[in-house]
């Protein structure tokens, strides 16, 4: 479970995030909505150390985090992986050397082994057939799943997903959405997804927050979105989301 308790945090005079307060229970797709520059990535840099808080706790698994010493940072990153928005493969390697190399490194498999793994993570993706092909020879909806075989590797039990669906045409768009939500109902990894795509977030959101002016606006599922009466929710549902300073 990842709870994040009144979470602050500045960079200059600018006060992005003034009092967050969420929790994610284990297994749940969760989605984290609102305006460009609300603060989602931030929010979610928090979790992985690339950001400490102002003020606040970060829990997971019932430890506080957000003081951790970078060498204690490393066991949270591997129980929490992040799949940032641009593709990070490595173009002078395979897809199946690109998911291998992690495991060589962290779990000190050999060549062999590593790839027999890699490729039975491209399954899980459905990526096993482009498994000897270069990063760039595939369309941005199928780097993307090779990216999240590499971040199931290491057997995470979170995954965050900065935008997953952003820039992939609608059908491989889809495609992610149903493998994040058999990443949770198969294996029972907890999902915590950044997304504007209002299809995604009513397709596979166990629940949504939606974060507004530093804060937690609306907590809830897909039916407490749809059936709210908050104006600057509705605005956002139904895609009219404007920038953080327009309200
Ligand atoms: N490392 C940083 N240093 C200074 N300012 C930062 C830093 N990271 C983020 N910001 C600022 O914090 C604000 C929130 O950024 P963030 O990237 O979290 O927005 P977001 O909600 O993810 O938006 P988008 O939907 O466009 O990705 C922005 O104004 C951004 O410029
Ligand atoms: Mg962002």
């Amino acid at each position: 479970m990842i709870q994040f308790r009144n979470i602050r945090k500045s960079f200059g005079d600018i006060r992005v995030l003034d009092d967050v307060s969420l929790d994610v229970p284990a297994g749940e797709v969760f989605f984290l909505i609102g305006a460009s520059g609300v603060g989602k990535s931030v929010l979610i840099k928090h979790l992985i150390g690339l950001l400490s808080p102002d003020r606040g706790e970060i829990w997971l698994d019932g430890e506080e985090i957000s003081r951790f010493s970078e060498k204690q940072m490393f066991a949270v990153r591997k129980k929490c992986a992040m799949v940032f928005q641009h593709s990070t493969l490595l173009d002078s390697m395979t897809c199946v050397d690109n998911v291998a190399l992690p495991l060589r490194k962290h779990c000190n498999l050999s060549v062999t082994d590593a790839r027999t793994q890699a490729m039975g993570l491209l399954e899980l993706v459905h990526m096993r057939p482009f498994a000897n092909h270069f990063p760039a020879e595939l369309g941005d909806g199928m780097r993307k799943r090779v990216a999240i075989a590499r971040a199931l590797g290491l057997k995470p039990r979170y995954i965050l997903f900065d935008e997953p669906t952003t820039s992939l045409d609608p059908v491989s768009a889809r495609r992610v959405d149903r493998l994040i939500r058999e990443l949770s109902d198969n294996l029972g990894v907890t999902s915590v997804v950044v997304s504007h795509d209002l299809v995604s977030i009513f397709a596979i959101a166990d629940r949504i927050a939606m974060l507004y002016k530093g804060a937690v606006r609306l907590l809830g599922n897909r039916n407490d979105f749809q059936t709210s009466s908050d104006a600057i929710v509705q605005q956002f549902i139904q895609g009219r989301a404007q920038g953080p300073m327009e309200s």
